[in-house]
Formats: C-alpha cells, sequence, structure tokens
C-alpha cells in the first residue's frame, strides 16, 4: 500500500470524479441570516449549536443521523406502509433487508441506534462486568454504564493521534484487549463492543484482517462481539479502497463477510441506512433473541414495530439495499474527501486521514491558546455558526463528559469540531461555502477566546450546555 495522504487516497477514483449518482427531484429553500441574527440566536442557544433553532441555520453540518435526503423510490415506499399493530409486511421487508445485506438471523426494529443500544446492553452485560470496545460513543458508553457495565477503551493509540495516518485507526489494539483478559479474565467481559467508522475518532475504519483476529481471540475466551454497524457500509468502502486483495470485491460483499465475524449488531438507521428515523437490532444466538424480543416489547414497542411506523420500516428496508450500492458510498465519501481536501489545502488542522461521515477540524491545533477546559472545539462551533450560519458540532471534552467515579472531567486527547455532511443533500458548492467559512474563522483565530460552562445537565451533557464568552 502506498502512503496515504488526503490526495492519495483520493487517486483510486482516477480521471473520473465522484459524481452523485442521482438528479436532484426536490428542493427545499435555504435561509440566509444576518451577523446580528446568528449572534442573537448563539446567545440566546447558550452558545451550543444543539440549542440553535434550524430556521437559523444555514448550512447544517449538525450531524448526518437522521438528516439524509430519501430516494423517489423510498418516498414510493411510504405509501406502502402497512400500519397493522402486528405483523406488518413492511416488518418482513425489513428482516430480508438485514438478512440479505447484513446476514444477521434474527432481528427487532428500534426507535434509532440508542433505543438498540439499550437493550443489547440490558440483555448482554452483567452488573460489574467491563465492556472493552474501539473507543466509545456517547450513547453506547451510557447505555452500557447504565447497565451496570464499565467501558474500557482498546482502540489503537493511532486513534487518539489526529495527525497519524494509520490507515486503519479504528482497529482494535489486541494486546490492550488480550491484557484485560489476563488481567480481569474472561468471566469477568460482558462481550466485545466494536464499532464500524469509529465516530469519536473522526469516522476511522476498522479492517478486516483486525475483526479476523478479533474473531479468532475471542473464540479462544468465548467472547461475544457485538457490532454498532451505523456507519459500517462506510467503512466497508475503506476496506475496498486500502486493504490488500478487496479492491475488486462489491461493498455488500464485504460489508457480509465483515459482519460474518461478529455475533450480532445494533443500528442506528438514520446514518448509512438513508432514512430519517429508525434503527434495528440483529443476533444470531436464538436464545439470547428470545431475551431482546421480550424486551423490545417492554422498551420500544411490539418485535414486528420496535417503535416505528410500517412506512418507516418500508423506506429503511429500500434504504438498506441503495445505502450498500458502490456508487453511492464512493461519491458519498467522495464529497467528504472534497470538503477535507479544500481544507488542507489551506494548511487548517484536521483529522487525518479524511474519514467517511465528516470534517473534524483539530480544535487544539486550530486555537493553540484555549486550554481544554475552556472549550476549544465548542468554542470553534459557535465562531463558524457566527461567520456564516452553518451549524457543527463539539466532539472533545463537553461530549467526553465526566468520569462517574471521580466526577472530574474526562479529557480526551481528540478535541475535535465534526462538520458531518448529510447524505445526498448538500452540492458541492455548499462544501466551497463552508471550506471559506472555515478558512474566515481561522485567519482569526489569535483574537478568539474561549468559553465557560453556566449550565450542565447529568446525562449526555453536550446536548443541552449552556455557555458564556469568556
Ligand atoms: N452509534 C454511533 C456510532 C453513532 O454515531 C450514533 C449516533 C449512535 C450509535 C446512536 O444512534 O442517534 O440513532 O440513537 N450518532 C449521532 C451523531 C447522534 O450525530 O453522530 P441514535
Amino acid at each position: 500500500m502506498s502512503e496515504l495522504t488526503p490526495k492519495t487516497m483520493g487517486q483510486q477514483f482516477g480521471r473520473r470524479s465522484w459524481a452523485e449518482p442521482w438528479k436532484i427531484k426536490m428542493v427545499e429553500p435555504l435561509t440566509v441570516t444576518s451577523r446580528e441574527q446568528r449572534e442573537r440566536a448563539l446567545t440566546e442557544a447558550g452558545y451550543n449549536t444543539f440549542l440553535l433553532r434550524s430556521e437559523d441555520v444555514y448550512i447544517d453540518l449538525l450531524t448526518d443521523s437522521g438528516t439524509n435526503a430519501m430516494s423517489d423510490r423510498q418516498w414510493a415506499g411510504i405509501m406502502l406502509g402497512d400500519e397493522a399493530y402486528a405483523g406488518s409486511r413492511n416488518f418482513y421487508h425489513l428482516e430480508e433487508a438485514v438478512q440479505t445485506y447484513y446476514g444477521y438471523k434474527y432481528m427487532v426494529p428500534t426507535h434509532q441506534g440508542r433505543g438498540a443500544e439499550h437493550l443489547i446492553s440490558q440483555v448482554a452485560i452483567k452488573h460489574g462486568q467491563y465492556v472493552p470496545g474501539n473507543m466509545y460513543f456517547t450513547t453506547t458508553r451510557l447505555h452500557q454504564e447504565l447497565a451496570g457495565g464499565i467501558f474500557v477503551d482498546v482502540i489503537i493509540d493511532e486513534a487518539h493521534d489526529a495527525t497519524s495516518l494509520h490507515p486503519f485507526k479504528g482497529n482494535i489494539d489486541l494486546d490492550k484487549l488480550k491484557a484485560l483478559i489476563k488481567r480481569e479474565g474472561a468471566g469477568r467481559i460482558a462481550y466485545v463492543s466494536l464499532a464500524g467508522t469509529v465516530n469519536m475518532a473522526g469516522g476511522q475504519p476498522v479492517s478486516l484482517a483486525n475483526v479476523k483476529a478479533l474473531r479468532a481471540l475471542c473464540d479462544q475466551h468465548g467472547l461475544k462481539i457485538y457490532l454498532d454497524a451505523t456507519r459500517m457500509m462506510e467503512n466497508a468502502f475503506f476496506i475496498q479502497e486500502r486493504e490488500a486483495g478487496y479492491a475488486d470485491h462489491s461493498i455488500a460483499a464485504i460489508l457480509k463477510e465483515f459482519c460474518g465475524y461478529t455475533d450480532g449488531a445494533w443500528m442506528s438507521a438514520k446514518k448509512d441506512n438513508l432514512v430519517n428515523i429508525g434503527g434495528w437490532l440483529a443476533v444470531n444466538d436464538s436464545d439470547l433473541f428470545e431475551e431482546i424480543r421480550n424486551l423490545v416489547v417492554v422498551y420500544e414497542g411490539l418485535h414486528t414495530y420496535g417503535g416505528l411506523a410500517g412506512r418507516d420500516m418500508e423506506a429503511m428496508a429500500i434504504g438498506i439495499a441503495e445505502g450498500v450500492q458502490d456508487a453511492h458510498i464512493r461519491s458519498r465519501i467522495g464529497q467528504v474527501r472534497y470538503l477535507g481536501e479544500l481544507l488542507t489545502d489551506w494548511g487548517i488542522p484536521i483529522v487525518l486521514p479524511i474519514g467517511g461521515h465528516a470534517i473534524f477540524l483539530d480544535a487544539r491545533r486550530f486555537y493553540p491558546h484555549i486550554p481544554q477546559s475552556e472549550f476549544p472545539a465548542q468554542t470553534l462551533a459557535a465562531e463558524l455558526y457566527l461567520d456564516s450560519g452553518i451549524r457543527s458540532m463539539e466532539r472533545g471534552v463537553v461530549s467526553a463528559g465526566r468520569d462517574p467515579e471521580t466526577g472530574d472531567h474526562h479529557y480526551p486527547k481528540l478535541e475535535l469540531t465534526r462538520l458531518t455532511i448529510p447524505r445526498r443533500v448538500y452540492t458541492q458548492a455548499h462544501m466551497d461555502v463552508v471550506a471559506e467559512s472555515v478558512k474566515a474563522v481561522y485567519d482569526v483565530r489569535a483574537q478568539t477566546r474561549g468559553l465557560k460552562m453556566v449550565f450542565e445537565p447529568k446525562y449526555l451533557r453536550f446536548f443541552q450546555a449552556r455557555f458564556e464568552r469568556l
């Protein structure tokens, strides 16, 4: 494999562009605001982009979650909603899509990813057990902790270094996992929590070699692997691009092979599955499934709708088949890279390699004069909004929350501001506008001051915390 730089990674596209494999049939007008309007909106929102009204936002890069544009086929599927309480035909279509493309045997729908995280955590974690994972995700770790689990980060060290060009920064460090097994014994480990394209690391993939080796290690110790499949189709793209022997395999084939090394998966369908709401939980073990099927009734809804309308399940089943197409993923990641390359060309510090779903601005290097206790990534999100009405999100000390034992802030090595690209929503011209705004904020960085937190909710504080300018 040749050395990876943002440029060489784009070369697999060759002379040909990654242009979108679709055209636009319906448009949604955007609002452009004045600087004064944005100053007012941001003050009202306590400098937290989650608390802005979307009407006050111009280009919304808060998240790629539930913000996808559905296709004409999916909208047609909405009209085929079978809104029966039990046994909706849309459920069977969804079940078939999960079995066909992900390969798991049994599945329940959930209202979104965290509904599935809740269920798997409740059935698979005993109080006091460890849950090793390749970096944490906010809702995933919280559900594991609420079930009595203790999260342990076993991702490779490179993942915590925004500048490392390792091609699979999402990989599990098997030595870290072995050390945990040796120290605590396999009986004290609930399961391995493996995520595709690790969100908090910058959308960084896991290799097939890594999951194969992980499977072998887990088999030696009788451990299960459950996969966060939220952005697994994007992970498959990176395997196709970077892992020897996979260039000729389709995304669909790689996805299925990867999932085959795991015992089950939870899914936030609001990402890769190209819908606005929904999730699912799938496993291969029939006894475990019986427990899940029972618990879903308590928290989500009957096991054939899990908190969703029939039409939502139909859109999801169609979205799964669309999302796994090579041409789709290629243009999806091509667009993310296009934005990333504009920024790196201007010397703006971002997490490299460019990941699957977002550009992560490295707020430590962007604002070296703002200490982490003054929330540099939160500050950067606020400044970007003020400059142009672009909405981004903090993924640093605010998102990391507090240590449940000591009550101190977690101080993650990565202090990032995420520009997340919704699927099939914005154009290349929007990406130009975004890059120019980041550049404008970068040019005046030395004058920028940090923030102080003036309100902090107990759970997942980044969603509702409030700040003031220092
Ligand atoms: N796992 C990962 C990797 C996620 O990124 C998310 C959500 C979830 C699980 C939870 O799924 O939102 O459907 O309940 N991530 C969103 C984001 C919120 O903006 O990254 P959910």
